[in-house]
C-alpha cells in the first residue's frame, strides 16, 4: 500500500510499529543502530543526514509515512545522548524527510513522545534550547540536569515542536498530517532497564496507572496505525496519550 519509514525498528515499540505496518500491507524502511534497512546512529548529525539520504534513495523521493520512535530512557548515564537522540534524532528526521512526505500518498508522520513530557519538572531551559535548534546548548544543559528531567524535557520539546509545526503551511498546508503519541509504561527493554535501575525503578513502579499494569508495544502500534491511516484524516497536531489513564489522573483539569 505505502512506504513507511520507522526509526528504532529493531526493538520494543518500534518493532511492533514495523510489524503492524507490514501486516497492514505497507513496506517498511527501518532505521536503527543495527538489524535495519538503514543502520545508522541517529544521535549524531552525520548519522541523521545519512538516514535521510538512505530513506530518500530507498523510497525514490516519495514517502507515505514516517514514525520517529528511536529513543533511550532516563537511566542512561550520558544525559547529552538522551537529548541528541530523543529530540534531535527525531526532529531532524521529520524535518529532513518533509519534502519526501509531501510527494507521498495521503502522507502522515507520528512522533513517539511520552507521558513523562507532562511531569512539571520536564519544563526546563533544555526545552528552549531544543526548540531553538541549538544542540550544543541542549547537550550542555542536559549535563546539569537529572536524567529524568532530560528525558521528560526531550519529549516535551518534541511534542511542542510537533504542535508548532503540524498546522503550518509546510505540513498541514502540504497535505502532511503530523501528530504525536505519548505512551505510558510499555513493557520493552527500555522500560525494563528503568525498572532495574535503583533510582528510577521505584519511581516507575510508583507511577499510578488507572487501568493497571503496563502497556504492550502492540497497544502503541495500534494508535500509530490509526494516526498514519485514512481514518485519522482530520487529526493534525494531536497528542494521543496511550498510558492507561495516568495523564488524565494527574492532570484532569488541563482542559
Ligand atoms: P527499546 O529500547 O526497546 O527500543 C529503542 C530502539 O531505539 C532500539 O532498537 C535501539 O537500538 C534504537 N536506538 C537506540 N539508540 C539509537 C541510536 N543512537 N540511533 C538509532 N537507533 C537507536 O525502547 P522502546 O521502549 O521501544 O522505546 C521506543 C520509544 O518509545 C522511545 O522513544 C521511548 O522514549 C518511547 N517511550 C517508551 C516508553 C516505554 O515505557 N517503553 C514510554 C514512553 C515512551
Amino acid at each position: 500500500m505505502g512506504v513507511i519509514a520507522v526509526t528504532g525498528c529493531a526493538s520494543g515499540i518500534g518493532a511492533a510499529i514495523r510489524a503492524r505496518a507490514e501486516s497492514d500491507g505497507h513496506r517498511v524502511i527501518g532505521v536503527d543502530l543495527r538489524d535495519a534497512e538503514v543502520s545508522t546512529d541517529l544521535a549524531t548529525p552525520a548519522g541523521r543526514s545519512n538516514a535521510v539520504s538512505a530513506i530518500e534513495r530507498d523510497c525514490g523521493g516519495c514517502l507515505d509515512g514516517l514514525v520517529v520512535c528511536a529513543g533511550v530512557g532516563p537511566q542512561v548515564e550520558d544525559r547529552a545522548l538522551i537529548v541528541s537522540l530523543n529530540y534531535f534524532g527525531a526532529q531532524q528526521l521529520l524535518d529532513g524527510l518533509r519534502a519526501a512526505l509531501a510527494r507521498g500518498a495521503q502522507p502522515a508522520a507520528v512522533a513517539i513522545s511520552s507521558n513523562s513530557s507532562t511531569i512539571p519538572t520536564s519544563e526546563s531551559p533544555l526545552v528552549g534550547a531544543c526548540l531553538d535548534g541549538d544542540e550544543e546548548a541542549a547537550r550542555r544543559t542536559a549535563g546539569t540536569l537529572a536524567g529524568g528531567q532530560v528525558y521528560g524535557g526531550s519529549k516535551l520539546a518534541l511534542t511542542r515542536w510537533v504542535r508548532r509545526q503540524a498546522p503550518r503551511p509546510e505540513w498541514a498546508g502540504a497535505g502532511i498530517r503530523l501528530n504525536a503519541v505519548a505512551p505510558g509504561p510499555v513493557q520493552t527493554p527500555l522500560l525494563q532497564a528503568g525498572l532495574d535501575d535503583p533510582l528510577y525503578g521505584p519511581a516507575i513502579r510508583g507511577f499510578p496507572v488507572p487501568t493497571g499494569g503496563f502497556g504492550s508495544p502492540a497497544d502503541v502500534a495500534a494508535a500509530v496505525a490509526f494516526l498514519l491511516g485514512p481514518q485519522a484524516r482530520f487529526c493534525c497536531g494531536a497528542v494521543l496519550f496511550v498510558d492507561g489513564g495516568t495523564d488524565a489522573l494527574l492532570r484532569p483539569d488541563t482542559y
